[in-house]
Formats: structure tokens, sequence, C-alpha cells
């Protein structure tokens, strides 16, 4: 088969068969001779973001790129196991809380996680702020952290899903990451290597996420929840706003404070209830509890009784990391400095453009430009007034964890343009926008 003759059907608009679905995603799993290059792979990628693909394509894409590497095969563990993936935003820590709360709840969790992409952050760069902490994990010690604790937090390993590895970076730099079945297959062939019965979706939509409005976001969860179901996963997707950060800290140190702040109650209520509805629908999917109200009052009863904390601290002994940071966050690492955006005036804050605050924590060290950069866990941002709240003028709206260099400057300045203070309180727009199903 041509690469040629492949690309010219998609250039075209035809449907590609699941042969032509196969070659490509063999080629990008392992470049090997076939006939096929990089930039037969990057043209096909083109043509897809540019014509889209029918479910029965994005189906045969996703279960191919999911077959190009090794699926985990955990049926000697008991117990129903579900994961929950978000499409990735500003201030997303969920997972660090209803990962913990869902085992403590009886889910088993082998969550496979990423790194922070663009201004949006990555649980692997949180988790790994903790000292000691290995996201790393081999096929055995995933095991034994799922027997142990019931739950794994680990990164991709080499080979799980390679053709999606090849993908997405080719996707990375031809400008061709916001593609509906491109970013359904991505996802869902991870997940499918994690041999889970059930995963809950979080599909964010606004100014901080990928999908910018609604309607792709509920086009991007119906094709996830679809293409997930024809996989044999039960599926459950929401629709959430990603417009200003989730909850206020923002940066990977800060961020595993709060989540900690989380499990221990003190949490902030738009981080605290979705974590809470998500870890809810995990349990429901689990077959743990038989409707949402009974799933909840599970996983507040983990919250409140300490379960879900208790669960992170030997999640994080499970894994090397220094459970101390549970009780003294002085063992986490932090900067000299820090600076203070101020109100210039008294009024409501009426709007924060999460994005902004995302690539600023970016510019301070604690996101990559390139893959390859290594990051900075102590830098980051705590945002002391959201929208809706008052302040006065000089009340400080972001404090800024840095230390020094030539790019705090540009930090601090995207941070002031990030924010708008009106003379009446916004509207508020609910957190979950929708469900499906
Ligand atoms: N996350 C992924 O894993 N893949 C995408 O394509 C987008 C977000």
């Amino acid at each position: 088969m041509r690469p040629g003759d492949v690309i010219q059907t998609k250039r075209d608009r035809g449907v590609l068969s699941p042969e032509q679905i196969g070659a490509f995603v063999s080629a990008a799993a392992r470049l090997d001779g076939s006939g096929w290059e990089k930039y037969h792979l990057t043209a096909l990628l083109m043509a897809i973001y540019l014509n889209g693909m029918v479910p029965d394509e994005t189906a045969a894409l996703t279960a191919a790129m999911a077959n190009s590497g090794k699926r985990l095969d955990l049926s000697d563990l008991d117990g129903p196991k579900v994961d929950k993936h978000s499409t990735g935003g500003v201030g997303d820590k969920t997972s660090l809380i209803l990962g913990p709360l869902a085992a403590a709840c009886g889910v088993v969790v082998p969550m496979m996680s990423g790194r922070g992409l663009g201004h949006s952050g990555g649980t692997l760069d949180k988790l790994e702020a903790i000292p000691g902490f290995r996201v790393n994990l081999s096929e055995a010690e995933l095991r034994a952290a799922l027997r142990k604790v019931g739950l794994g937090m680990i990164g991709q390993t080499a080979d799980v899903a390679p053709a999606d590895k090849m993908l997405y970076a080719l996707r990375d730099v031809t400008s061709t990451v916001e593609s509906i079945p491109l970013i359904t297959a991505s996802i869902l062939s991870k997940k499918l290597s994690e041999d889970i019965s059930g995963l809950v979706m979080d599909v964010k939509c606004g100014a901080g996420a990928f999908m910018k409005t609604r309607e792709q976001g509920r086009a991007l969860a119906d094709s996830i929840v679809n293409v997930g179901t024809a996989n044999g996963l039960r599926m459950s997707a929401f629709i959430t706003t990603m417009d200003v950060p989730l909850g206020r800290y923002v940066g990977n140190g800060l961020e595993v404070i709060e989540s900690i702040e989380t499990l221990k109650g003190n949490g902030p209520p738009d981080l605290t209830d979705l974590s809470v509805t998500l870890a809810a629908r995990m349990v429901r999917l689990a077959g743990i509890a038989p409707d949402d109200a009974s799933a909840e009052k599970q996983v507040r009863g983990a919250l409140t009784s300490g379960t879900g904390l208790e669960v992170l601290r030997r999640c994080i002994e499970q894994q090397g990391g220094d459970p101390g940071v549970i009780d003294d966050y002085a063992r986490l690492p932090s900067t000299g400095a820090i600076t203070a955006v101020t109100a210039d005036r008294a009024g409501y804050v009426v709007s924060m453009n999460a994005e902004k605050v995302g690539v600023a924590v970016r510019l301070l060290g604690g996101g990559r430009d390139r893959a390859e950069d290594a990051i900075d866990p102590a830098v980051g941002v705590i945002v002391r007034a959201k929208p809706g709240e008052h302040v006065g003028t000089k009340h400080v709206v972001f404090e800024v964890h840095h230390r020094g260099g030539p790019r705090v400057g540009a930090a601090l300045d995207l941070l002031k343009e990030s924010f708008a203070i009106g003379g009446a309180p916004p509207g508020s727009e609910p957190l979950v926008l929708e469900q499906v199903t």
C-alpha cells in the first residue's frame, strides 16, 4: 500500500479503510522501511485534521493505536478498575484528590497520566514535586501499588501506545493537536492499555482549555464516549468550564499543597466539588454504588473521615516519595522570592483568563517550552482574588512565587493583563456544564 494513496484518500475527503489506518499506525509505531516516512505521517495528520473522520474510522484508529504497544493485563487483581482523564487545564489538580478518594471507596485506580503541555499542567509534574516520588514504575511495581494501596499513579511507559508517542510529537509541531478524532484516539489508546473497565472523562472547555467553546467540548465528549463504549469501556463524560484557574494554586509544588489541603477538608469549593463529582462517578461506574447520590455520600465520607488523605499518604510512600509532606509543607520545594500583583482600583474581579495565568507559570519555569526542558517545581501563582470577589486598591490578586531571572517581568505583565476589575460582580456559571451519559 503506497502512503501517497492513503494520504490522497483523506485529502479527497474519503473514508480510510481499516487496512489503510493499520498501515499508518504501524508506521507511526516503528518507521521500519515499509515506505512510510515522517513527512507521510504528517501529511496524513493534516488531512485528518482538515477533513475529519467518521466514527468508524476514529474507532479503528483508536484500536490500532492501543494495539501498537503493550496492553497491561491486570485481570489477576480483584476489584473494579476505573480511571479518570482530563483534557487539561490550569490549576487542574483533581487527579491527586479523586484518585485517593475513589481508592478509599474500593475502586482500583491504575492512573496513567501525562506531563504539562503548553499552558496546561500535568499530573506527573505535580507528583514529581514531592521529593523522591517515582512515576516510572515497572509493571510489577504498579501491580504491587494497586494491591497494597488501590492506587498507582504512573507515566506512559515506553512500550505503551508507541504510535501515539510518535504521532503526538508530530502533531505538537505541525499545528494538528486540536482535532477531535486525533485527540479521541490519542487519549483512548493510552486508557485502553490500562486494562480498566470504566473511564470518567473531564472535558474542559473555555479560555484555558484546548476546546475553546462548549460546542467543541460536547463534540469531543461525544466522540470519546462513543469510541470508548465501542471498545468495551463503561464511559461517562462531564463537560466543565476552564475559563478561570481551578482552585487557587497554580504551579506544581503549590498544587500538591492545595490537593493535600482539599483532602484535609480545607479545599476551595470549586476544586472540592469537582473532585467529589468525578470520584463519585468513578465509584458508580465501578459498580460500588447504585446511583450518584449514594456514590457521592461514600466519597464525601472518605473526605471527612480522612481515609482519602491516608490513601494519598500510602501512595506517596509506596512510590518512593516523602510522606512527611502531608504534615509539613516545608518539605516541598519553595522559592525564596514572592512578589504580589495588586488591584489598581477597588471593585469586583469580573474576569480572569486561565490561559494567561498558565502561560505566566510556564514563563516562571513551572512549564516547558520544549518537551525536553526541565521544570522548576517550586514556582507558581496563588490566586488571592477570583472572579466575583471584592478587592480594595492595592489588594493582592496574585501572589507570585519565583526565582528572579529575565522572564519574571513578562510573567508579571501577563498576570496584570489576565484579570479585570468592574463595578458589579459577574454572573456565575456552573462548573459542570453538561454530562454525556
Ligand atoms: N491529551 C492527549 O493525551 N492527547 C491529545 O491529543 C490531547 C490531550
